[in-house]
C-alpha cells in the first residue's frame, strides 16, 4: 500500500469512529483472549462492529469478539479494542496494528495492551498477571518496514521504554493498594499458531523471556512509532510447554482468563482512574 493510501485509510476510519463517538478517547485498551470482559467496564458505551469500519479487518479467532467500545472508565473518554488481529490469522503486522493508527489519529495518548501469555519463568504460577517490562521480537516482522511516513513517525523509533516506566509504575501502586502481587517480565511475541516445543522454551528463558504469547509485539512497535505510552499485562494463562507434564491447550487458555478476570479488571479499573 502507498503512503497515501495508508493516510487516507486511516483518516477514513477515525472520521467513520467520531461519527459515531464525538468525545476525544484519551486512553486506548486493546485486549486478548477471553479478557474481553474488560470491556463490561465501559460505561454507556457506543459499540461499533469492527465490519462496519472502513479499512477494518475482522478477526476470525474462537473467543475473541469483533466489537471497538468508546465510552467513559471513571469518566475518562477510552476506546477499547475487543478483540484484536493476529499473524497467525493470516494477517500481515500492518493489517494486525492499524487499529493503533486509528487509534492515534483520534487522539489516544496512552494504551493499555493485555494478552493472555505462556509461562516461562518458573517462579510463575497459573492465573498470576505481569506487567510486561519489556518484549522480544520473535516474529522477526516489523510493521515499520517499507517508506517511512513522516507524518506518522520518525525512521528509526527509540524502543528502550517501549513499556512506559510511569505507567508501570502506576500499575505497581495499585497493584499494592489491591493487595496484588504484579512481578515485572520479558513478553516473547511469536507468530504461532502452534505452541512452542519445550526446547524452544528453554532457549527463550535463557534469552531472558519471562512469558510468551502472540499477540502486542506489532501493536506496541506502532504505538511507539506513534509516540503512544503503553502499558502492557500478560495474564499468565499456562506454564509454557515442558515445564508441567501436560499438554497445552486453548481451552486452559480460556478457563485461566475466565478465572482471573475479577482481579484483572479491578487492576484495570484501578489503573485506568490514577491516569491522568
Ligand atoms: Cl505457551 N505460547 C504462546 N506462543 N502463546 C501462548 C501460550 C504459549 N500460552 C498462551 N498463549
Amino acid at each position: 500500500m502507498g503512503d497515501q493510501a495508508l493516510l487516507s485509510n486511516i483518516k477514513e476510519a477515525a472520521n467513520y469512529i467520531r461519527h459515531q463517538y464525538e468525545a476525544i478517547p484519551q486512553i486506548g485498551l486493546i485486549l486478548g483472549s477471553g479478557l474481553g470482559v474488560i470491556a463490561d467496564l465501559v460505561e454507556n458505551p457506543t459499540v461499533i462492529e469492527y465490519s462496519d469500519i472502513p479499512h477494518f479487518p475482522i478477526s476470525t479467532v474462537e473467543g475473541h469478539a469483533g466489537e471497538l467500545l468508546l465510552g467513559t472508565i471513571h469518566g475518562k473518554h477510552v476506546l477499547l479494542m475487543k478483540g484484536r488481529f493476529h499473524l497467525y490469522e493470516g494477517y500481515g503486522v500492518d493489517v494486525v496494528s492499524f487499529p493503533v493508527r486509528v487509534m492515534k489519529e483520534l487522539g489516544v495518548e496512552k494504551l493499555i495492551v493485555t494478552n493472555a501469555a505462556g509461562g516461562i519463568n518458573t517462579s510463575y504460577e497459573v492465573g498470576d498477571l505481569m506487567i510486561i517490562k519489556d518484549h522480544i521480537n520473535f516474529t522477526f516482522r516489523n510493521p515499520l518496514i517499507g517508506p517511512n511516513i513522516n507524518e506518522l513517525g520518525v525512521r528509526f523509533p527509540d524502543m528502550s521504554e517501549a513499556y512506559s516506566r510511569n505507567l508501570r509504575q502506576t500499575a505497581r501502586e495499585v497493584a499494592s493498594e489491591q493487595g496484588l502481587e504484579l512481578p515485572e517480565g520479558v513478553y516473547a511475541g511469536l507468530l504461532g499458531p502452534s505452541y512452542e516445543t519445550p526446547a524452544e522454551i528453554r532457549m527463550l528463558r535463557t534469552l531472558g523471556a519471562d512469558a510468551v504469547g502472540m499477540s502486542t509485539v506489532a501493536e506496541v512497535t506502532v504505538a511507539r512509532h506513534a509516540g503512544i505510552e503503553v502499558l502492557g499485562f500478560s495474564c499468565i494463562s499456562n506454564m509454557a510447554a515442558g515445564i508441567l507434564d501436560q499438554p497445552l491447550s486453548h481451552q486452559e487458555v480460556m478457563e485461566t482468563t475466565e478465572r482471573v478476570k475479577p482481579k484483572f479488571l479491578k487492576l484495570i479499573l484501578g489503573i485506568v482512574a490514577k491516569l491522568g
